[in-house]
């Protein structure tokens, strides 16, 4: 659906994306994840053919952005990062005037309106004026008038920026929904988002492409190399303890805090086998009451912030 290829954008000395490639197939739910100023919203306005680019290519559909920006606008539908409404207008009535600008011939627009309204969860606001609706409801209509002619690609820009909790759950439930019937590219700083709406996540720092996968390998494969900590809550004396944990093979680091509660706390650091079974036969065997025992893995954000403020390294393949 989307190919995109060695794309730079500078602006006068700036580069703002520095060579980025990636794909996406059709169907796919797709994150763009970077800090403030990495370049997601450049890239975003590149692929919809609000800006050019300074090298590089970019087709969607089989469209190139550059040389066929009407067959591409065409297909997309786009909210941007300031969701730029009509404020004058009523809702329904901004949805219809959506459609003839993107030449949604007349027979179809009001089939057209009711399918954005009732995907949006804005039937009941369709009489209301644009510039009097709460700001959850002004991104639904941003999202309204996204889908409503019926675009292969949704390209949206935080579409969750400056929501509240619900409001939040809710959008994201709407492009989750959205996300079945289309290909969806999505831009946030917010991890958790990312991970609950999208299969694949592309993370991009400074303008370059630093992590392209599913969010669930890009924690597992972070952690490989990086050994495995394990915590466990353990029934007996701290320093008893430590001895018989010590006696554990492949533990780099052992830290035991004796705890008011006569337990004591274990954190150690495994740097080849995984060793919770053997930590949880040593203390067993010892006569300790082992309470709790559990991996620490690697989040999304461990990810992300070692990402984005390391020096950046190349990504194995
Ligand atoms: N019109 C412009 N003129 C000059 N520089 C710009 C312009 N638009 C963006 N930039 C710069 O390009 C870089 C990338 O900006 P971009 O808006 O793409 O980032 P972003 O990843 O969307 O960030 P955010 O999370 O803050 O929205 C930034 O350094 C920004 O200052
Ligand atoms: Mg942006």
């Amino acid at each position: 659906m989307i190919e995109v290829h060695d794309l730079s954008k500078s602006y006068g000395p700036r580069l703002a994306v520095d060579g980025i490639s990636f794909s996406v197939p059709r169907g796919q739910v797709l994150g763009f994840l970077g800090p403030n100023g990495a370049g997601k919203s450049t890239t975003m306005r590149i692929l919809t053919g609000y800006l050019s680019a300074s090298s590089g290519t970019a087709t969607i559909a089989g469209y190139d952005v550059f040389s066929n920006p009407v067959e591409v606008r065409r297909r997309i539908g786009y909210l941007p990062e300031n969701n730029p409404l009509y404020n004058e207008m009523r809702v329904s009535g901004y949805l219809h005037f959506c459609c003839r600008l993107r030449g949604v011939p007349p027979r179809r627009r009001q089939d057209r309106v009711d399918y954005a309204l009732e995907a949006c969860g804005l039937q009941e606001r369709r009489r209301e004026i644009v510039g009097r609706l709460s700001k959850g409801l002004r991104q639904r209509v941003g999202l309204a008038q996204a889908v409503v002619h019926d675009p292969d690609l949704l390209i949206l820009d935080e579409p969750t920026a400056g929501l509240d909790p619900a409001q939040t759950r809710e959008t994201r439930d709407l492009i989750v929904a959205l996300g079945k019937a289309h290909t969806v590219i999505l831009s946030s700083h917010i991890l958790p988002e990312v991970s609950a709406t999208c299969e694949r996540v592309v993370i991009i720092n400074r303008g370059s492409l630093v992590a392209d996968d599913r969010p669930e390998n890009l924690a597992r494969r972070m952690a490989e190399g990086r050994g495995i900590d394990v915590e466990m809550t353990v029934r007996g004396d701290a320093e008893a303890v430590r001895r018989k944990v010590a006696l554990v093979k492949g533990l780099d680091t052992i830290e035991v805090t004796a705890l008011p509660s006569g337990e004591c706390q274990v954190r150690v650091h495994g740097s080849r086998e995984d060793p919770r079974e053997d930590l949880a036969r040593a203390i067993v065997r010892a006569g300790f009451g082992l309470r709790e025992l559990h991996s620490r893995t690697l989040s999304l954000e461990d990810v992300f912030i070692s990402l984005t403020t390391e020096e950046p390294q190349p990504w194995p393949e």
